[in-house]
C-alpha cells in the first residue's frame, strides 16, 4: 500500500484503521484486537488512530493490552492519538461539564497517560482533537513543540480545525503541523468546496478523513440513491460498496488518508479493495451527483 510522508520522519499508510469503536465490539480481548491489526497489516495498513477519550477513556488501554500480548506488533505500526476533550466520564467523572483543554499541563498529562495506556515509549502522531476557544496559541504551540523535543511524540497535528485555527496555532510553533483530521465522506463533502481542503493542498499537507463511510450511514439502506450508485460501481469493478466509497476519497488530489472504523473482520480484510476501483472522472461525478441529490450546475 502507498505510504504518505506527513512530515520529516513520519510516514503513515494511505489508509488508516480507526479505533474509536474498539470497545463497541462484543469481543475486546487482546486476541481479537490483534486479529484486527493483523488483518490491517496484511494489506499494508500500518497506521492506527486512537484518542484518549475513545470508549470513555478506555480504548487506548485495549490497544495497550493487545500490544503487551503481542509486543512484536509495535515496530510494525504507527500510532496516532489525540487529546484535549475532557468529558465527565471515566477518569474525569468528577467534572461538571464537557470541555476542551489545550493547556500545557493538560497536554503533558495526556501524553503521559496515553503512553502508559498503550504501553508504548512514543506516540507517532499526537493531534489536538478539537479547536478550543480558550486556546492560548503561544502556550499550546510551545507545549506541542516541547512534546516533540522531549521525544515522547514524533509529530503533532490537529483535528477538526478550520484554516484560521490552523494558522493561529502554527504561527506560534517551530514544529510544522503534520495533518488535520477532519470529517470527509460522500455525505460530508463540504471540505471539498468550503476551502478546508484547498487550504491544506496549498500547504502540501495531507489530511486524514474521519468517518469516511459516514459511520456506516453511507452503506445502510437510508440513503437509497447513494447506495444504488455505490453498488453499481461496485458490481462493475467486482468489489464491495465500501471500497467504492473509499476510492471516491482516494481519488481527490488532496491526498486524503481515510480512517476506516469497521469492527468486522471481513470488512477490514476488504478495505484495500478501494485501490481496485476504476474511479474515472465520470464515475467520480456520478457519485458526487448522487451525494448532492442533483447534477452539478
Ligand atoms: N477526529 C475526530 O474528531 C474523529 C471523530 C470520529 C471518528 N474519528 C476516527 O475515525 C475513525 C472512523 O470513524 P467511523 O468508525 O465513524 O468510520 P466509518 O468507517 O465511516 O464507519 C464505520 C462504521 O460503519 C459501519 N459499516 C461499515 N460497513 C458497513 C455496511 N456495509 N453496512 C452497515 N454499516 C457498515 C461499521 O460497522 P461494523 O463495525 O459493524 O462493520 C462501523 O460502525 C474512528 O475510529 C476514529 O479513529 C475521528
Amino acid at each position: 500500500m502507498e505510504r504518505v510522508e506527513l512530515t520529516v520522519g513520519l510516514e503513515l499508510s494511505r489508509i488508516v484503521y480507526g479505533m474509536w469503536r474498539l470497545g463497541d465490539d462484543p469481543d475486546t480481548s487482546p486476541k481479537r484486537v490483534q486479529a484486527k491489526m493483523e488483518a490491517c497489516l496484511e494489506q499494508g495498513i500500518t497506521s492506527f488512530d486512537q484518542a484518549d477519550i475513545y470508549g470513555g477513556y478506555t480504548a487506548e488501554a485495549l490497544l495497550g493490552a493487545a500490544l503487551r500480548a503481542a509486543p512484536h506488533l509495535r515496530a510494525q505500526i504507527e500510532i496516532v492519538t489525540k487529546c484535549d476533550i475532557v468529558a465527565p466520564v471515566g477518569k474525569y467523572a468528577d467534572r461538571r461539564v464537557k470541555y476542551y483543554d489545550t493547556s500545557p499541563a493538560h497536554i503533558a498529562a495526556s501524553i503521559d497517560s496515553s503512553l502508559s495506556n498503550m504501553a508504548i515509549e512514543r506516540i507517532d502522531l499526537l493531534l489536538l482533537h478539537r479547536p478550543d476557544p480558550l486556546m492560548d496559541h503561544f502556550e499550546t504551540g510551545r507545549a506541542l513543540d516541547e512534546a516533540v523535543a522531549s521525544g515522547k511524540v514524533r509529530a503533532v497535528g490537529v483535528s477538526n480545525f478550520r484554516p484560521h485555527d490552523w494558522r493561529l496555532l502554527q504561527s506560534a510553533m517551530d514544529t510544522r503541523l503534520a495533518t488535520n483530521q477532519i470529517e470527509i465522506s460522500l455525505l460530508r463533502h463540504d471540505p471539498m468546496t468550503n476551502g478546508d481542503l484547498a487550504f491544506l493542498q496549498e500547504l502540501d499537507v495531507a489530511p486524514m478523513a474521519w468517518s469516511p463511510l459516514a459511520g456506516g450511514a453511507l452503506l445502510s439502506s437510508g440513503h437509497n440513491a447513494m447506495n444504488a450508485a455505490l453498488r453499481e460501481v461496485a458490481e462493475r469493478d467486482g468489489v464491495g460498496p465500501m471500497a467504492v466509497a473509499l476510492a471516491w476519497l482516494l481519488t481527490h488530489p488532496a491526498c486524503i488518508l481515510p480512517v476506516v472504523g469497521t469492527n468486522t473482520l471481513d470488512r477490514i480484510r476488504r478495505i484495500s479493495d478501494a485501490f481496485a476501483v476504476d474511479m474515472d472522472r465520470q464515475t467520480w461525478f456520478t457519485l458526487y451527483t448522487a451525494a448532492l441529490g442533483h447534477e452539478v450546475p
